[in-house]
């Protein structure tokens, strides 16, 4: 049995119309003054006022927060930090996607770190400024407002460096929330393409729980049942929104998703393409997900078959086969959706790039960040520089 870590997951609050509770969360751990972290279009599409009624209801005062923006840039996570601080907030409340809860969680955590800060990235996962010990002494809740980052227990915080133009994890358990409150009815307002964007991001998270070398039976225990979930009810929540069953197998899957633990190795690349492009984080990653399907079929042998079984493609023949026709369902899955494959995706956007501008683009975004360390055959050795290079041109070709 491999051997595995399982970081300390939160208190979890499951259902609909639980949003509600938010105000009698915070107060019951003591909060006093609540830094409220959102975005401006959460708070548009209606999600965040009868959030705020309860904290009234509850005597609870509060300032919001809600410069966050998609992939958040270090500056706003320091901003919020600076709001709590200069508030003297002592709880913190997110409510959004997966960046309003990232922004959170980094501000909770920066708002104590010691001595100067200078560039967050030296906090992030292959510089040598976190330490363990780290804290924070905000309370915080979370409430996702989307079904697929799974944000609301991770131990790191996904954030943007505008000047080195890329992403990396600032890491530490210490982030993770006290309490989440995941309330599916937030997510039937979502169109279908972020349902579907949002609904794939937590696929990969399954996905590369289970395939690759770090994973393990408690791990393995959660992320089957999440992709059989997301496989049957994503495209049901894709095709009828308000669809409350769909809504709530999807929220559950997101959250379970992340809380099976394990390496999100896929995700590497997926920062890469997402930062290199300014492609959507759940559409970065699926697209990387065949390739790593392929790329562990022989150290992921029996979980690919798993696999295989579940999305009712072959389970027998060699590794190297049944991976194929699971990369193939995952790449015929994604486009269902209306998605295109990366080389498509990156033009729409605006870029020329030929396959080799794309690999030597991607190839030190990919290595800066730790999760490539976990590839096996590995990938982030000087002399796995070839299969570094074969991974990344398998995805350029995807078609
Ligand atoms: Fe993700």
């Amino acid at each position: 049995m491999n051997s595995f870590e399982k970081y300390r997951l939160p208190h979890v609050v499951f259902g609909l119309n639980t949003a509600a509770q938010a105000g009698e969360k915070l107060k019951a751990m003591g909060g006093t003054k609540c830094l409220v972290v959102t975005d401006s279009g959460v708070i548009r599409a209606g999600l965040v006022a009868p959030i705020l009624e309860s904290l009234d209801k509850a005597g609870l005062p509060y300032v919001i927060y809600d410069g966050v923006l998609p992939n958040p840039p270090d500056y706003t996570c320091l901003e919020a930090a600076e709001k709590l601080k200069s508030e003297h907030c002592d709880c913190t409340l997110a409510i959004g996607g997966g960046s309003s809860i990232d922004t959170a969680k980094a501000a909770n955590l920066i708002a104590d770190l010691p001595g100067e800060i200078g560039s967050l990235h030296d906090y992030g996962g292959t510089g040598t400024k976190m330490k363990p010990s780290y804290g924070r002494t905000a309370k915080f809740v979370a409430i996702p407002t989307t079904a697929g980052t799974g944000a609301e227990v991770t131990v790191s915080a996904v954030i943007y460096d505008p000047k080195l133009n890329l992403k990396y994890s600032f890491m530490n358990e210490n982030m993770v929330a006290d309490c989440v409150i995941i309330d599916p009815m937030l997510t039937v307002g979502m169109p279908p393409r972020p349902t579907a964007v949002c609904g794939l991001d937590a696929l990969c998270h399954a996905l590369e729980v289970v395939v690759g070398a770090r994973q393990n039976d408690f791990s393995a225990l959660l992320a089957f049942d999440c992709v059989e979930r997301i496989w049957k009810w994503l495209p049901v929540a894709f095709r009828e929104p308000g669809n409350l069953e769909a809504r709530s197998q999807m929220a559950y899957a997101a959250n379970m998703a992340e809380s099976a633990g394990g390496a999100a190795n896929g995700h590497c690349v997926g920062h890469a393409i997402g930062a290199r492009y300014n492609i959507v984080h759940g559409h970065s990653c699926i697209m990387v997900m065949p390739t790593l399907i392929r790329h562990h079929a022989e150290v992921s042998a029996d979980n690919i078959r798993r696999l295989a079984d579940i999305m009712g493609v072959p389970s027998v023949g060699s590794a190297q086969e049944v991976a194929w026709y699971v990369a193939d369902a995952v790449l015929r899955y994604y486009k269902s959706f209306g998605l295109d494959t990366c080389r498509d995706a990156i033009r729409k956007n605006g870029f020329e790039d030929d396959e080799e501008t794309f690999v030597q683009n991607l190839i030190p975004a990919i290595l800066d960040d730790y999760k490539s360390r976990v590839w096996m055959p590995p990938i982030h050795r000087s002399e796995d520089r070839e299969r570094l290079e074969a991974v990344c041109r398998s995805i350029y070709e995807e078609e």
